[in-house]
C-alpha cells in the first residue's frame, strides 16, 4: 500500500490568559490559536506485524511510548479493534523542540489523520478530534487549525471569523539552546498567582466573552490595528529564561513589528508584521544581531488549517 504523508504545521498563540485553576489540576484557559506555515512532515507506512515504529530525523527527539505520535498511534489501534495493525513512521523534523509552539501535539494530531487513512479506519473529524483531546490540550487544535479561540484546557475551540488579508506575517524566533518544560511553567504560574485566579463560571465566561468582543479579534477581521498581545505565561517564564528577555528586547526594537510575544509556554517569541516582505525584510535587518545572540529565526504565513494529508 502506498505510503501516507502527512504536514503537521506550529501554532503561535495570539492570545494567553490563565484564568483559573481546575479541579482535574489544568489551567482553565482563553487562547487565540492560529496555525502558521512552518511544519514538520510524518510519513506512514502500513505493515501488518503489528508493531508501530517511529524514526525521527533528528536524534534528541524521544521515539518511544512517549512520543505522541506512538501514542497517538495506539490509541487509535486500540480504538480500532484492530491487534495486527502496524506501522513505521517517519518524521521530518522543522518545528523546534520544547518551544511553545506545540510541535509535538501537532505531530500526534498528524499521526490520527494519516493513519486513519492508511488503515482505512473510516473516524470521523469528531471522534478524531475526542481521540486528540485525551492525548493533549493543545491537541484538538492542531487537527483543526486556522485561527481559533481555544477554551477549557485548550481542547474546546471556537472558530473566528477573518480576513484572511488582515493575517499578520510571523518572524519567528527561538535560541537552540533554550527549552522550557510546559508543566514547569503552568506549575510556576500557579506559585505566583494562585491567589488571583478567577474561580466561577461566570467569571470565566465574562472573560471569554471579553476576548469574543475585544481588539484582538477586530483586528483580525480587520477593523483596526493590532493591539498588544497577551500571553500570561510570558511574565512566569521572562524572568528566568535570559533569551527570552534578550530576544524579546530585540524584537521590541525593530521597525514595522505591528506586536511582539512569546508563543504558549515559551521560550520560542515572535513578532507580527503587515505582511512577509516585512517580516522579512526585519528579519535581514535584525541577522547580525540574531547571529550574535545565536537565535534561529523563521519567517511564517499564518494559515486557515492544521494537520492536512500531502
Ligand atoms: O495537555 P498537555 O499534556 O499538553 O499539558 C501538559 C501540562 O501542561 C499539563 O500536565 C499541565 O501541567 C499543564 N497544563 C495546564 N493547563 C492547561 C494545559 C496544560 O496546567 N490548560
Amino acid at each position: 500500500m502506498a505510503p501516507c504523508t502527512v504536514s503537521a504545521p506550529a501554532k503561535i498563540n495570539l492570545h494567553l490568559e490563565v484564568l483559573g485553576l481546575r479541579s482535574d489540576g489544568f489551567h482553565e484557559l482563553a487562547m487565540v490559536m492560529q496555525t502558521i506555515d512552518l511544519a514538520d512532515t510524518l510519513t506512514c507506512v502500513t505493515t501488518a506485524d503489528g508493531l508501530i515504529s517511529l524514526q525521527c530525523s533528528r536524534d534528541d527527539l524521544p521515539t518511544d511510548g512517549s512520543n505522541l505520535i506512538v501514542r497517538a498511534a495506539e490509541l487509535l489501534k486500540a480504538r480500532s479493534g484492530f491487534a495486527e495493525l502496524g506501522a513505521r513512521l517517519t518524521l521530518e523534523k522543522r518545528i523546534p523542540i520544547g518551544a511553545g509552539l506545540a510541535g509535538g501535539s501537532s505531530n500526534g494530531a498528524a499521526a490520527l489523520v494519516g493513519l486513519n487513512t492508511l488503515w482505512g479506519l473510516g473516524f470521523s473529524s469528531a471522534e478524531l478530534e475526542a481521540m486528540a483531546a485525551e492525548l493533549g490540550s493543545d491537541m484538538p487544535f492542531c487537527l483543526a487549525g486556522g485561527t481559533q479561540l481555544c477554551f477549557g484546557r485548550g481542547e474546546v475551540l471556537e472558530p473566528i471569523s477573518v480576513a484572511p488579508d488582515c493575517l499578520p506575517a510571523v518572524l519567528l524566533i527561538k535560541h537552540p539552546q533554550a527549552s522550557v518544560s510546559t508543566p514547569w511553567a503552568y506549575g510556576r504560574c500557579r506559585d505566583l498567582r494562585g491567589d488571583f485566579y478567577l474561580e466561577s463560571e461566570a467569571d470565566f465566561e465574562q472573560r471569554r466573552d471579553a476576548l469574543r468582543s475585544g481588539p484582538l479579534l477586530a483586528a483580525l477581521r480587520g477593523e483596526r490595528p493590532l493591539p498588544p498581545l497577551r500571553n500570561d505565561l510570558q511574565a512566569v517564564v521572562e524572568p528566568e529564561v535570559a533569551s527570552v528577555q534578550e530576544g524579546l528586547a530585540l524584537l521590541r526594537r525593530t521597525p514595522g513589528a505591528l506586536a511582539v510575544a512569546m508563543s504558549g509556554s515559551g521560550p520560542s517569541l515572535f513578532a507580527l508584521f503587515a505582511d512577509l516582505e516585512q517580516a522579512d525584510a526585519a528579519r535581514q535587518q535584525l541577522a547580525p544581531e540574531l547571529t550574535a545572540a545565536g537565535f534561529e529565526a523563521w519567517c511564517c504565513r499564518c494559515t486557515g488549517s492544521g494537520v492536512s494529508l500531502v
